[in-house]
């Protein structure tokens, strides 16, 4: 991302403030920060992808707990009340989006947190401040994370390499350096100069939207083609690995990303170039044995045949819009964590190094 004071997510105030976002809907052409208030708002901004990207929606989720609260009154309220809307706030957060885990691991992190206040017998007002410091917590180990996975993967990439990458797996969609972007900056920053493909990403355009606008703000050779494009690209010999980022990791390595980088892979797969994930340790699943398990979230129709304001499709016409697929362990060359890399994929080789 750009400057510091634009940053993806950031909380307003103390307990008694608010979450502020950059509407990634507005992208390109718009940027415009909004300010969530009230827990239908955090609700919303997730679902209709305001704020969208694995790590991202965890970090909103986690903020969206301490709005949520908010609806009480911390000085007078019971622990009983405060609780019963706790677990209110999560399960509601919780059916905004389904596939992304970081989602779900944020939100059992702040329950386990407030789990552990309960039982220190602090006050109401006094948990809400605790909740908010884990919210905050949360977010900055994030930022970390994004780094540490940069200096691993970087290794990967050799200057004058040309790189494909798919959706947004950037600052926009972590609290600042990315996951599959965290490796293209940190070459860069290491004097490497790469060339970096980006998949338009259908139906959403968060590649041309988001991670073009990303790239070239970091003054990166940026060059944006259509999904049904890659293939050619890959026949010239102009890219010479894939990297992407990840929603959901299983216990074998199967990856679920935005829809396409399955195709991605089997096209890598078959130019014999490497293709690589890079997520955080809490974008793994370890409860899913495969990626078959991972639940795909299906979107709007609309998203395809009225996308961007106009009419691409007939009326009435049937659609089927899967937002996610699952590549298969097997297609990866390694996964880049915070913690290293994992090569090859296995359950083995994941269980090595989260398990
Ligand atoms: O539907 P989105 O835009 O939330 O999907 C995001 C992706 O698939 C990203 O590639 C993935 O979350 C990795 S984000 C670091």
């Amino acid at each position: 991302m750009a400057k510091p004071s634009e940053q993806t997510l950031q909380w307003i105030g103390d307990h008694h403030g608010h979450l502020s976002l950059i509407d990634q809907t507005l992208l390109p052409t718009e940027f415009t920060t909004i300010d969530c208030c009230d827990l239908n708002s955090v609700w919303e901004s997730i679902k209709v992808l305001r704020v969208r990207g694995a790590p991202a929606i965890g970090i909103a989720a986690a903020y969206g707990v301490c709005v949520g609260l908010q609806s009480l009154d911390f000085e007078t309220c019971s622990r009983e009340a405060f609780f019963s809307r706790l677990n209110e706030v999560t399960a509601y957060l919780a059916t905004s989006r389904p596939t992304a885990v970081n989602l779900f691991w944020a939100l059992d992190r702040m329950s386990a947190r407030a789990e552990n206040l309960l039982r220190d017998d602090l006050s109401v007002n006094d948990i809400a401040i605790a909740l908010l410091k884990e919210a905050i917590d949360i977010h900055d180990e994030d930022r970390e994370m994004c780094h540490a996975i940069g200096r691993h993967g970087a290794e990967l990439l050799r200057g004058g390499m040309g790189v494909i990458t798919h959706c947004n797996a950037g600052g926009l969609a972590t609290s600042e350096y990315g996951t599959a972007l965290s490796l293209f900056f940190t070459a860069q920053d290491q004097g490497k100069h790469l060339r970096v493909f980006v998949d338009e990403t259908r139906p959403l355009l968060q590649g041309a939207r988001l991670t073009a606008w990303e790239l070239l703000r970091r003054d990166i050779d940026t060059t944006l083609i259509c999904d049904n494009m890659a293939a050619q690209v890959m026949r010239e010999g102009k890219v010479q690995a894939v990297v992407t980022g990840a929603d959901r990791i299983a216990a074998n390595g199967d990856a679920a990303n935005k829809i396409g980088t399955y195709g991605l892979a089997i096209l890598a797969k078959h130019h014999n170039i490497p293709f690589y994930v890079a997520a955080p340790s809490n974008t793994f699943d370890l409860s899913l044995k495969t990626g078959e398990a991972i639940p795909i979230e299906v979107r709007a129709d609309e998203e395809i045949t009225n996308g961007f304001g106009r009419q691409t499709g007939p009326t009435d016409v049937t659609t089927y819009n899967p937002a996610f697929d699952v590549t298969p362990a097997e297609l990866i060359a390694g996964i880049v964590t915070e913690k290293g890399i994992i090569s090859p994929v296995n359950k083995e080789s994941v269980m090595a190094l989260l398990g």
